[in-house]
């Protein structure tokens, strides 16, 4: 009786059932993983991303946010990657993926890596892969990254819960302790605004009215504010049309510790930015990163490697899936708990 099937006909008892009879999730990813099965896996991912990054240094910043908004909803299993059709939306389609970028380099990589070794490589590990490379080429630091993933059966919008850019640090927080990290690891992670662009929508609020005082955000840097009023006009546009500003406005697209220091000067774009350097359980490890370059690199690297761990699916069989979502939302014509031919449609597995 394969998995499928056993679903299908008894559910639930059968899920339990599986698990109990296949070898699921033994040990732990391993950097390495695809050294015998597909020897040439990173050096694939590293070719597609190093010839996206030679015409467009803002796929670092795409990376790094997909592979964020993937690994806090259900685990880094690739679900944000499925694409929505007129029947069933994903994640794609929840307000914070709106603006997620890169889907289609990703699905590049898989096609090369399909070409070379077939159903073997995951879409998981291929994000956790091309966030490292575009990383990497963007100045930060070259770090190895476990692999091992395996690709998850649940995309759904509802599931996706992420924090919002006007958020305290203690209300951010939750999210992050939530998934097993520590204030100093969040403060460390939102350093990935070192790169990329926010969408006017997102701090507009802090240029004109902002929490409803009729006045801007005190905390922000005047000539910030007129920049930034400047390159968003005065009236608010759709998401699409809308204009967007530098999350780090001195080193736009290298991978470093300015974002600190633009915090340091009251110049964080978003709201959430500028508390870290405000807000008293922060403002130390943000001087504290913004004075220790080699530090910051060092420390980037350990927590996107554990960023990568969050929730991950391993081993085979149906019994890979995660306990707190609904069995609803599986899809039942969906990706096998790997190796589906592309990353991008939910009825495509081998
Ligand atoms: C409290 C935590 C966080 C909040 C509230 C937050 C919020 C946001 C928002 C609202 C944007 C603008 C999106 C747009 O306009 O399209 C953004 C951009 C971005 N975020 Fe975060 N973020 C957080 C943490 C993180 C983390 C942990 C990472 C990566 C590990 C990350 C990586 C990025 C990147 C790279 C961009 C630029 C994307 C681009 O240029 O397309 N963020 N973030």
């Amino acid at each position: 009786m394969s998995p499928w099937s056993c679903y299908r006909s008894t559910g639930l008892l059968c899920i339990v059932l599986l698990s109990l009879s296949i070898p699921a999730a033994i040990g732990d990813l391993q950097v390495g993983f695809y050294n015998s099965s597909c020897p040439q896996a990173e050096s694939v991912v590293l070719s597609v991303v190093s010839k996206h990054f030679a015409t467009d240094h803002s796929v670092t910043a795409a990376f790094l946010r997909m592979y964020f908004h993937d690994c806090f909803v259900g685990g880094c299993d690739a679900s944000i990657l499925i694409a929505p059709t007129k029947k069933k939306k994903t994640e794609r389609s929840a307000g914070p993926n709106l603006t997620v970028r890169g889907f289609e380099i990703i699905n590049e990589v898989k096609a090369n890596l399909e070409a070379q070794c077939p159903s073997t490589v995951s879409c998981a590990d291929i994000i956790a892969l091309a966030t490292r490379d575009a990383v990497a080429l963007a100045g930060g630091p070259n770090y190895d990254i476990p692999t091992g993933r395996r690709d998850g059966l649940v995309s759904n919008p509802r599931n996706v819960r992420l924090p919002g850019p006007s958020l305290t640090v203690s209300e951010a927080f939750q999210f992050f302790s939530a998934k097993g990290f520590t204030l100093e690891e969040m403060v460390i992670l939102l350093g990935s605004h070192t790169v990329g662009v926010a969408h006017c929508v997102f701090f507009r609020d802090r240029l004109g009215n902002f929490q409803g005082t009729g006045s801007p955000d005190p905390s922000m840097d005047p000539s910030l504010k007129a920049k930034l009023t400047r390159i968003c006009g005065p009236r608010p546009k759709p998401l699409k049309k809308d204009p967007t500003a530098f999350l780090d406005q001195n080193t736009s697209f290298v991978v470093d510790n300015q974002y600190y220091n633009q915090l340091l000067m009251n110049k964080g774009v978003m709201q959430i930015d500028q508390e870290l350097a405000s807000d008293s359980s922060t403002a130390s490890v943000v001087s504290g990163l913004a004075s220790d370059e080699a530090g910051f690199l060092q420390k980037f690297a350990d927590a996107l490697v554990k960023l990568g761990n969050v929730e991950v699916l391993m081993g085979t069989g149906i019994s890979q899936i995660q306990p707190s979502i609904d069995r609803d939302d599986v899809n039942l014509q969906g990706r096998d708990t790997t190796l589906a031919a592309t990353c991008m449609t939910s009825d495509s597995a081998p």
